[in-house]
């Protein structure tokens, strides 16, 4: 594998006593893009969620370009090279939408230019303020405020969610010429697992906070009949 860019060791995670992670280990090389599946529950998003210190760290380590980043706090992690696109979006409604690039910006490759490049809906309703931008421009705006901090390695949380199909198509093109091009490491959770599995060529599929498959997407995509067992009826 190329460079080690992000690496979790025996994680145990959850909220205050609460543990919801047990026994993670996950190496993610240098543009490599895996995706995360599961049921509705089973700690997606708590998977992501611990790797930016947002829960409470039990046990093992978290590494970050080889350095553990385990006791850092949040905005540390973001100046590490963290980029996190969360489930809930999180844009700042009364900001415009090039406001709410612009609080987010740190000197990269990333710019307002190639953020519109990649979403040119996004600089078409620049001016316009979050509370106004329909759910596809929000998710879109999300994952272009967390591009344009220029991490190495990027998290996004369930982009299609809520979203119309015909906006789900558009943003995964989107997204898989982020991982094929961009030279980021990607780790994308998706409730959606026959856009994961296409857009990623490697899927961890999570069962009640547990790692129970770590390989080829193709691996699920020839064989309907495990995916179903794991993560229950598939989406058509
Ligand atoms: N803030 C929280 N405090 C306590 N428990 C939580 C919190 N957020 C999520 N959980 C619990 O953690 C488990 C995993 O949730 P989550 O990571 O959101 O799952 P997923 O993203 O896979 O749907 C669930 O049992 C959920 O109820
Ligand atoms: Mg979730």
């Amino acid at each position: 594998m190329a460079e080690r860019v992000l690496e979790l060791d025996n994680v145990r995670a959850g909220y205050g006593e609460t543990v919801v992670l047990e026994d993670i280990g996950l190496v993610l090389g240098a543009s490599e893009t895996v995706s995360i599946i599961g049921r509705n529950g089973v700690g997606k998003t708590t998977l992501l969620a611990t790797i930016m210190g947002h829960t409470t760290l039990h046990s093992g380590q978290i590494s970050l370009h080889g350095k553990d980043i385990s006791g850092l706090a949040t905005y540390r992690r973001v100046t590490a090279g963290l980029g996190y696109v969360p489930q809930e979006r999180e844009i700042f409604p009364s900001l415009t939408l090039r406001e709410n690039l612009e609080v987010a910006t740190r000197p990269g490759a990333w710019t307002m230019a190639t953020v519109f490049e990649l979403f040119p809906r996004l600089g078409e309703r620049a001016e316009n303020r979050g509370n106004q931008l329909s759910g596809g421009e929000q998710q879109m705006l999300a994952i272009g405020r967390a591009l344009i901090g220029n991490p190495t390695v990027l998290l996004m949380d369930e982009p299609s969610e809520g979203l119309a199909p015909v906006i789900v198509e558009e943003l995964a093109r989107a997204v898989k010429r982020l991982a094929q091009t961009s030279g980021l490491a990607i780790i994308l959770v998706e409730q959606n697992s026959r856009l994961a599995l296409d857009i990623a060529p490697r899927a961890i599929v999570l069962d009640r906070g547990r790692i129970v498959f770590d390989g080829p997407s193709e691996t699920l995509r020839d064989d309907p009949a495990k995916l179903e067992q794991f993560i229950g009826v598939v989406k058509a």
